[in-house]
């Protein structure tokens, strides 16, 4: 069969790279890609509106389109290929509102149960004054809209709240997406990120994974997409597994179903492993990026079919009989110098070559591009440089000796991906 993945990042590179070993996959096709997807699937330019895609897939016979990042799906991209007879991956329109919408995933959590942090939605500034005024602690203050991973600030004094409900709601620092602003009590514990998919009501969970948000080491610095990620991530016990899917993935699923909302994708789950549980505090619609980065490489089964069985609410038949590697994997994010603020593109790559051919090694592009000879950095996060290995140590390990056979000017990486989980040995 022909696939169709929609995206340009380090994700959709991953997803081409399992998609392409299933047996089942004659051609791959990425919408708009990067040079490293280039290498195995046939890039194609991403029209300006969903349709004239829709009707390409439909010309070029495509049996499964592969959705990679959120925005599209929020805009409705699998509606207009479902409305075509295409098989879509990922949420439509109205289930999507899940990322899309910070509030109305909170009104979900509060209707059905779901623990997650005590929160409050404002459009008006004197109001979510007041009540940061009132509430006297640290708070996280969110763009209720899609912010491509920017749209969340922490609010540690009351200045910093007030300078962020600001930001979003008067400065429009980011668009539309600050309509509304969601007001978050703090939480503390670990993080990790919890993947499943789902056909609507079935749920089959992946292998945990953390990624590494902050831009500097020790987790300081600014808020990125993320700089790093691996998997297992240790924090995810047996017991705490089964209390998400039963407390978070699956009332959230039904949740979503109950509504008329049925969701059928990719869940992602961000979570604050707190003293009291797990608890949300983020819901994503796509898979995570650099999570599936070191997802991919541990699926031993076929994607494809699990993918399809999404799509045509058959899930729970194929459960079964997925398999993983044993295997760990990491990612180092290699990014442009600056990032997450301004940086420079156009610098020229070297050494991925090198970093290919060491053992367990594999380097998935994000943000680059082709000049007439060179691969050049094209975005903040350029590669996520993965690595598998016995143990976590030694896919770490691996990780980094592959990043040290990249060059390019300002480079910059965290030092310390993994930390948390080695502390833990
Ligand atoms: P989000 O885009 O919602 O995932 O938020 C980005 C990051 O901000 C998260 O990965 C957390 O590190 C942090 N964060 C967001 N909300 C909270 C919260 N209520 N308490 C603590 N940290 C949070
Ligand atoms: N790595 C976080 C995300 O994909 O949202």
């Amino acid at each position: 069969m022909k696939i169709l993945v929609i995206g340009q990042g380090g994700r959709e590179h991953a997803l081409v790279w399992k998609l392409a070993q299933s047996p089942l996959v004659e051609k791959i096709y990425c919408a708009p890609g990067n040079p490293g997807i280039a290498q195995i699937a046939e890039s194609i330019p991403m029209p300006a509106r969903f349709i004239e895609l829709a009707e390409w897939a439909v010309s070029e016979d495509i049996a499964l389109t592969v959705v990679g990042p959120e925005a599209p799906l929020a805009e409705g991209i699998v509606d207009t290929f479902r409305e075509r007879g295409l098989k879509a991956f990922g949420p439509d329109k109205r289930a999507a509102r899940l990322e899309a919408s910070k509030d109305f995933a909170k009104q979900l959590m509060v209707k059905n149960g779901i623990p997650t942090a005590a929160h409050r939605t404002f459009t008006d500034i004197e109001k979510a004054m007041a009540y940061i005024e009132d509430y006297n602690a640290p708070v996280f203050v969110k763009a209720d809209g899609l912010a491509a991973g920017k749209g969340v600030i922490p609010g540690r004094t009351f200045k910093e709240a007030l300078q962020a409900v600001k930001m979003i709601l008067v400065d429009k620092a980011f668009g539309d997406a600050g309509d509304s602003v969601v007001i978050e009590e703090e939480l503390i514990g670990e993080e990790a990120s919890f993947t499943v998919l789902t056909d609507g009501t079935y749920c089959l969970p992946f292998v945990s994974s953390q990624d590494h948000k902050m831009s500097h080491d020790g987790d300081t610095g600014k808020n990125t997409g993320g700089m790093g990620a691996y998997s297992p991530a240790p924090v995810i016990t047996p017991k705490l597994h089964d209390d998400v899917m039963q407390r978070i993935v699956y009332p959230t699923v039904k949740g979503m179903a109950d509504i008329g909302r049925p969701f059928k994708g990719v869940l992602y789950v961000g979570l604050m492993i707190t003293d009291a549980g797990p608890k949300v505090v983020e819901f994503n619609c796509r898979f995570g990026d650099p999570e599936a980065q070191v997802l991919f490489p541990r699926l031993k089964s076929d994607l494809v079919p699990l993918l399809i069985a999404c799509i045509d609410e058959t899930l729970e038949q194929h459960a079964a009989d997925v398999q993983w590697h044993d295997e760990a994997a990491a990612c180092v994010v290699m990014a442009s110098g600056g990032y997450p603020d301004p940086y420079q593109t156009g610098v020229v790559i070297t050494g991925l070559e090198d970093a290919d051919a060491i053992e367990g090694v594999n380097v998935f592009h994000a943000g680059t591009g082709q000049d007439s000879e060179n691969i050049v950095t094209d975005g903040g996060r350029v590669l996520g440089v993965t690595a598998v290995a016995g143990g976590l140590h030694d896919a770490i390990q691996r990780a980094y000796q592959g990043v040290s056979a990249i060059q390019f000017a300002d480079a910059h990486f965290r030092n310390d991906i993994g930390y948390r989980a080695l502390e833990r040995d």
